[in-house]
């Protein structure tokens, strides 16, 4: 069965719009992962950013302690964050590339380029129980570098088909394109070893289409289900994308 994890950031972007830099306020993020947990999320995401935009240290921490189901820590290999969840221990980590001018996290990470350090991370995170996965974009040769990291998962960057998927009819021709490399990404994952999860601008009208990628476990969504929960609430805007996940076939 494919799972859910939300990304609750977006929770906390809310929160940060008012209350910056005060401790308190609303919306929690916190009280959200409960809510998306009781409504059947298979776990639970938060990026702590270097610059704190929106999780708070504060928040992972209640974080840890109140979810039930897999806690997935996104996170730059920085020094700082990489102690953190050392000492947090979420089930897994996913490592995202991080500059600070960016909206969201904007590309995949460039493992080709940062092999060595990646790997050095992936094996203190693995030794310390913590499993890793490295958001990458479909690429044969940052998949063939993630697998050599010896991380146990890849999430595949979908963030180019899905702004593409958005576009007018002439853009659809690229989304078709980046499907295809969605595609022979995850097929060359799997083959490696690699369980591969997906990520980034997913929502209830592309899912369908992104069906066409095997091999999926994971899909990591966060900005299409709060923007759906203003409407209809967190715990309906979870079931609702629960139940479009249903028909997806490895
Ligand atoms: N996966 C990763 C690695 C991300 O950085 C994000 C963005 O926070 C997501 C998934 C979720 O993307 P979205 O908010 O567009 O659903």
């Amino acid at each position: 069965m494919l799972k859910l994890g939300v990304n609750i950031d977006h929770v906390a972007t809310i929160r940060e719009a008012r209350y910056r830099g005060r401790g308190f306020g609303e919306p929690d993020p916190v009280a959200a992962a409960r809510i998306c947990e009781t409504a059947g999320a298979h776990g639970i995401t938060a990026h702590l950013r270097e610059d704190r935009r929106h999780i708070q240290d504060r928040d992972i921490w209640k974080l840890r302690e109140i979810v039930q189901t897999r806690l997935n820590l996104e996170m730059a290999n920085a020094p700082e964050i990489v102690a953190i969840a050392l000492k947090l221990k979420p089930e897994i980590v996913c490592l995202v590339p991080e500059r600070r001018l960016e909206v969201t996290t904007e590309g995949g990470l460039d493992v080709v380029a940062a092999e060595k350090s990646l790997t050095d991370t992936r094996k203190r995170m693995n030794d310390a129980g913590i499993e890793v996965s490295l958001f990458i974009a479909p690429d044969e040769k940052q998949i063939a570098a993630a697998a050599r990291t010896g991380a146990q998962f890849i999430e595949l960057h979908t963030g180019t088909f899905a702004e593409e998927f958005q576009k007018a009819e002439s853009g659809k021709r690229k989304a078709k394109m980046e499907l295809l490399r969605l595609i022979a990404g995850a097929e060359q994952a799997h083959s490696l070893g690699l369980k591969v999860n997906a990520g980034h601008g997913l929502n209830y009208e592309n899912l369908a289409i992104l069906f066409r990628v095997p091999h999926l476990v994971e899909l990591n969504i966060g900005h299409s289900l709060v923007s759906r929960a203003v409407f209809v609430g967190m715990e309906t805007a979870v079931k609702e994308m629960l139940a479009a996940m249903k028909n997806y076939v490895a």
